[in-house]
């Protein structure tokens, strides 16, 4: 027997069917605020990844040398490759340039309860357009999302890591040092770095910057602990808050949170992490703001803004709340009543399926009664059964499964009458 790889997941038909209702809520929300879908590879070059991802990502790639020896890596995100598609390809198109993808991407962790190693993420991105509207366009499809799925405990924590980083006064390499032990809050890791670069004065306010979370009174708190730096990050956050009100989105829905870090190291501005407080350990059901990547991949400078929800996170934040509709079962099971019948049976069902009915027939030779024990047990809503005498009379049984009641109708009202009675 074999075994599935650590940190991986079979689904069956009803989970699928859950993982498509919440995909299939992403891909109309994208759609609705005109969001276009564009696809990359599965894999990439491994420098895509090691030039600007972070340690985060990169300790965790799944990364090896393909058969001519190049190093390559399954992807563990999205924003790379679409950032390398937008240099090579996509900067030629109108601004904005606003794209999503879904499918999944591969890291490699510790799995448990909504952490695996192979995860799937619905990811948009808005190129080149103005910082402020992007952002909030881009946080008002990500709470979107999550509203057109049904859930109702949406809380969406935003920061600012331009803020934070004119604050560092350091290099690139020590400044993401910093970020990271934030990031994890790891106050000793932080007090180590900060003691290497003999800023330990540093330590006190940074603590306590990221431990200020709120409404807009946060914001002054914090300007309060920055003494000066990062006011114009402030203001920003303040009108971001006046434009998600615009959209519509409730107030409840986020908070402003200046410990929202993030583990990746291409964020530059407005950060944001969003959380189903049902979820336990791993609540983060998806992450993203404003970052630089073009430069860095040899495009021009360019406002690049977007985030990740992890589908496999949201499935478990839906049910717990209980909010997917059952999944569909098959509209009708057609039964031959004796073996002449077959054929017929099979007119009906191509009839059927032609229509855009989910229809099945027996594959095994199982008699009526069997049949309608199986129709049954796949929770069919109505078994068609097709005999000899109503066949010559023009028509076919009718069986409604749920309630039993069973009638003659004309096959040539047939796929009329099954439209409406499951329109009901
Ligand atoms: P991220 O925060 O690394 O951001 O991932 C986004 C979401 O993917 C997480 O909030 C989580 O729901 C899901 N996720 C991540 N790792 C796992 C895992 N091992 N198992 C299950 N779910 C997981 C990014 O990936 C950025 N590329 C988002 C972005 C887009 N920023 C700008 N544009």
């Amino acid at each position: 027997m074999f075994e599935r790889p650590r940190g991986t997941n079979d689904w069956g038909p009803e989970d699928m069917a859950r993982r498509r209702q919440v995909e299939a809520a992403f891909v109309r929300t994208a759609e609705s605020f005109g969001f276009r879908e564009v696809g990359t590879p599965m894999f990439e070059s491994l420098e895509l990844f090691t030039a600007k991802s972070g340690p985060t990502i990169v300790n965790e790639l799944y990364a090896f040398k393909d058969r001519s020896g190049r190093d390559v890596a399954l992807r563990p995100e999205f924003t790379a490759s679409i950032l390398r598609f937008y240099v090579a390809d996509l900067r030629s198109r109108p601004k904005p340039v606003k794209v999503y993808c879904a499918g999944p991407a591969f890291r490699y962790e510790e799995p448990q309860k909504g952490r695996y190693r192979e995860f799937y993420q619905l990811n948009a991105e808005i190129i080149g357009g103005a910082p402020l509207p992007s952002d909030a366009e881009t946080l008002a499809l990500a709470i979107g999302t999550m509203r057109a799925i049904g859930l109702k405990q949406v809380r969406a924590r935003i920061g600012h890591l331009g803020m934070l980083r004119s604050y560092l006064p350091f290099g690139p390499p020590d400044q993401a040092a910093i970020l990271h032990a934030l990031d994890k809050k790891d106050f000793a890791a932080l007090g180590a770095e900060l003691d290497r670069l003999g800023r330990s004065d540093l330590g006190g306010p940074l603590r306590d910057l990221v431990g200020l979370s709120g409404d807009t009174l946060v914001l002054e708190k914090a300007q309060e602990i920055l003494e000066g730096t990062g006011t114009e990050a402030f203001e920003y956050l303040r009108k971001l808050s006046e434009h998600l009100h615009g959209y519509g989105v409730d107030p409840s829905d986020f908070t402003f949170d200046m410990g929202v870090v993030r583990g990746l190291d291409y964020y530059t501005g407005m950060v944001f992490e969003i959380d189903s407080p049902n979820l336990g350990a791993e609540k983060q059901v998806g992450g993203g703001g404003a970052y630089s990547l073009a430069e860095i991949f040899g495009g021009e400078p360019v406002q690049q803004t977007g985030f990740a929800l992890g589908l496999d996170r949201l499935v478990l934040a839906a049910e717990a709340e209980g909010v997917l509709p059952p999944s569909k079962a098959l509209d009708a099971f057609v039964v031959p009543i004796g073996d002449g019948m077959r054929d017929r049976a099979l007119e009906v069902l191509a009839m059927l399926r032609a229509a855009g009915f989910r229809a099945d027939v027996d594959l095994v030779g199982r008699g009526p009664s069997k049949n309608l024990d199986h129709a049954n047990a796949l929770g069919a809503r109505h078994a068609i059964l097709v005999g000899e005498r109503e066949w010559k009379g023009g028509s076919v049984a009718v069986r409604d499964m749920v309630t039993g009641a069973q009638r003659e109708v004309s096959r040539k009202t047939l796929v009329e009458g099954l439209r409406s009675a499951l329109s009901r």
